[in-house]
């Protein structure tokens, strides 16, 4: 497939445009920034949040699919929240409207459910219906950029799936990173399976490897034909325990939960 992947130059956007290219697949990169050394495709640098250089971008390359990995990826105040997750992800929508591109990926996160308890959780799984419950405003850009592929899905057709990722890191350095990390080359399986299933339609899965201590479902993610091989549990000998643990594992945002990310919407300092 050719693939534009937005945010091509973030730390989760140079692991998946390796990966994709491994894997035959030719990506199109778009950020900010100019293209990371190595990267030999073309490049596009753009904000995501202009609709109008969004889709000239489209006028100029033939994709198959859009890997939607542009955003802030941490708390900020509503406003920019609100560009960094919703306004991109809707130029990116009409863009794949305008030229009939049907397949989008996107980096939604656990923060969309991030304030449900652990306790409230039937048989203790957290699953991919749970209703959205953001734990800060960049969760709340996470559940309104998922609203915005659910109602793109439902008027023009296309296949959305949204991979909420837990701890995207190279190995897993937390009590709650052994649950929730995401591997790299497990993340490569996550996107391209959520590149490839066939028809979807709206689709949601959990992003995270096939962690021992795992408590979000992994079967969404199965359905769509992701299976992931790390486990963080190869490296639990190298986590020493925290004072936060008990705090982070009482909400599946872990600390993102917390009071010191209280603070008014339109706070813009
Ligand atoms: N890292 C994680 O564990 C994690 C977990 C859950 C969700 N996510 C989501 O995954 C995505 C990527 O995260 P990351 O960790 O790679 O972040 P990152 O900051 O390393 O990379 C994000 C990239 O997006 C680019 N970017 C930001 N705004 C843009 C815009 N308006 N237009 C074009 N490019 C823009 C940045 O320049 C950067 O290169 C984000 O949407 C984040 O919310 C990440």
């Amino acid at each position: 497939m050719r693939i534009l992947v937005t945010g091509a130059a973030g730390s989760i956007g140079r692991v998946v445009t390796l990966g994709l290219c491994d894997r035959d697949h030719e990506v199109v990169g778009l950020d900010l920034v100019p293209e990371p050394e190595g990267f030999t495709g073309n490049w596009h640098t753009v904000d995501c949040a202009d609709a109008d250089a969004v889709d000239a971008v489209f006028d100029e390359e033939r994709v198959d699919g859009v890997v939607h990995l542009a955003g802030h990826p941490g708390e900020a105040a509503l406003p920019a929240s609100l560009t960094s997750h919703v306004l991109t992800t809707a130029a990116l929508l009409d863009a794949c409207v305008a030229h009939r591109v049907s397949r989008f990926v996107y980096a939604s996160s656990n923060h969309a459910v991030g304030r449900t308890t652990r306790a409230s959780l039937a048989d203790g799984v957290l699953s991919d219906d749970a209703l959205p419950r953001p734990d800060t405003f960049y969760g709340v850009g996470k559940v309104a950029a998922e609203a915005l592929m659910r109602l793109y899905v439902d008027r023009h057709g296309l296949d959305a799936v949204a991979c909420r990722i837990g701890s995207f890191l190279d190995e897993p350095g937390s009590l709650r990173a052994l649950s929730t990390w995401l591997s790299p080359d497990d993340c490569v399986r996550m996107v391209e399976a959520a590149l490839t299933a066939p028809a979807p339609g709206f689709a949601v899965l959990y992003g995270i490897s096939n962690n021992t201590r795992a408590w979000w479902d992994l079967e969404p993610g199965r359905r769509l034909g992701y299976q992931p091989l790390d486990d963080a549990e190869a490296y639990a000998g190298r986590v020493a325990a925290a004072e936060s643990d008990e705090a982070e594992a009482a909400h599946v945002g872990g600390p993102f939960a917390g009071e010191e990310f209280y603070r008014p919407a339109l706070d813009l300092r």
